[in-house]
C-alpha cells in the first residue's frame, strides 16, 4: 500500500493517544494519512467546535511533518475521500464492541462507493480502552486523563470543563 494516501476519518473530540497511535501505524503503510474531521454545520454537535479540533489534532501531529494533513468535512465520508484522492479509508479497531458499528459503515460505505476500500488497524493494547467518550466523562468528574490524551487536549479540556462549571 506503500504510496497512496489514505483519510482517518472520525469524530475526534478529542483527539487522543489511541488516535494517534492508529495515525503512526497508517504511516507505516501510505505516503500520506488526511484526517478528517466529521461534522454536521446543520446539527452541531459535540464538546469542541470543528475548529478547535482540528486544531488539537494539528498541534498533536505537527512533528510528523507533511505526511500528515487535517481537515474538517461535512456530508458524505466516500465522496469526501474521492474528491480529496483518497483511495483508503483507516479505521481503528479497539475491543470487540466496535466491530458490529464498523462493519456497518464499512458496508454502506463499500455500497455507495465500491472503489474507496476501508482498512483497519488494530490499537495498541494500551488503548484498547481509549475513547474520547470515556475521557470526557472522567475529566468532567475530575479524573485523571492524562494517560489518555496528549497533554495540550488535557489542558483544553480541563479549560473546558472550568468554563462550563461540571
Ligand atoms: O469517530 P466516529 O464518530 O466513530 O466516526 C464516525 C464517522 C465520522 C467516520 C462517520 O460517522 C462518518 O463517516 N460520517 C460522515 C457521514 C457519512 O458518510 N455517513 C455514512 C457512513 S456509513
Amino acid at each position: 500500500m506503500t504510496g497512496k494516501r489514505a483519510i482517518y476519518p472520525g469524530s475526534f473530540d478529542p483527539i487522543t493517544k489511541g488516535h494517534l497511535d492508529i495515525i503512526k501505524r497508517a504511516l507505516t503503510m501510505f505516503e500520506h494519512v488526511r484526517i478528517a474531521v466529521a461534522h454536521n454545520p446543520d446539527k452541531p454537535s459535540g464538546l469542541f467546535t470543528p475548529t478547535e479540533r482540528c486544531d488539537m489534532i494539528r498541534e498533536t501531529v505537527a512533528d510528523l511533518g507533511d505526511t500528515v494533513s487535517v481537515d474538517a468535512f461535512h456530508g458524505l465520508l466516500v465522496s469526501y475521500a474521492q474528491e480529496v484522492g483518497a483511495g483508503t479509508i483507516v479505521r481503528g479497531l479497539r475491543a470487540v464492541a466496535d466491530f458490529d458499528y464498523e462493519f456497518q459503515m464499512t458496508l454502506m460505505n463499500r455500497h455507495l462507493a465500491d472503489d474507496v476500500e476501508t482498512v483497519f488497524l488494530m490499537a495498541d493494547k494500551s488503548h484498547f480502552y481509549t475513547s474520547s467518550s470515556l475521557v470526557k466523562e472522567v475529566c468532567a468528574f475530575g479524573g485523571d486523563i492524562t494517560p489518555f490524551v496528549p497533554a495540550l487536549v488535557a489542558e483544553r479540556l480541563a479549560a473546558k470543563f472550568a468554563k462550563s462549571g461540571s
